[in-house]
């Protein structure tokens, strides 16, 4: 198994143990709830759903495509944005849901472009690997 998959399945694994526990704190304590459900919803599916997709995929794509990952740097750029802009979104979401404006609300909206960027480089970087090219079986 290649290095980048087995970090994202550490970090999904890692978040969705965190994103759980929220679960359980707003359960426990409701008044809370409303603030955390974005923290948590997308800790749930950009932490734990898709970076077990990222790394189940960077692992499958090659060998499907029969061809190698089209940039492993690209791969890495995509692992370190995905995290920072995940852990970025999931913070500010919870200071916004505090009710603090302003630079928070900036700092929210970085972090998701961050991560959206992030998105994109993974789709390129699988959409190169999967392309179809001369010689591929019909
Ligand atoms: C121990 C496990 C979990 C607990 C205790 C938990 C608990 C909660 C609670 C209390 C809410 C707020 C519900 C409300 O009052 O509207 C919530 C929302 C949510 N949870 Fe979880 N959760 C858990 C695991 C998960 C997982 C594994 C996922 C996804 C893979 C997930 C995705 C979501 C989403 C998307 C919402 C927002 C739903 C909405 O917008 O109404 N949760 N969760
Ligand atoms: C760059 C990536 C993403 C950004 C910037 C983003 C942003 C947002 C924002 C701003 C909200 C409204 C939160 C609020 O109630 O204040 C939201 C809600 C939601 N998003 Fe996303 N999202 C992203 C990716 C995703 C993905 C990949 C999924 C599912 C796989 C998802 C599922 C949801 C769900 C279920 C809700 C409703 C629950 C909630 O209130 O948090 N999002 N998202």
């Amino acid at each position: 198994m290649s290095k980048i998959t087995v970090w994202f399945i550490r970090m999904a694994m890692s978040y969705f143990v965190v994103a759980a526990s929220m679960g359980v704190l707003m359960l426990a304590l409701p008044w809370w709830t409303r603030t955390y459900i974005p923290g948590h919803a997308h800790l749930n599916l950009l932490g734990w759903i898709s970076m077990t997709i990222y790394g189940v995929a960077y692992h499958i794509m090659p060998r499907f495509s029969g061809r190698p990952l089209y940039s492993n740097r690209l791969a890495w750029i995509h692992f370190y944005l995905a995290n920072i802009g995940l852990i970025g979104m999931v913070l500010f979401f919870g200071f916004v849901g505090h009710g603090k404006r302003g630079i928070y609300e900036q700092l929210l909206l970085y972090s998701a472009i961050v991560e959206l960027f992030s998105i994109v480089i993974f789709v390129y970087n699988m959409m190169r690997t999967i392309r179809v090219v001369e010689g591929s079986p019909k």
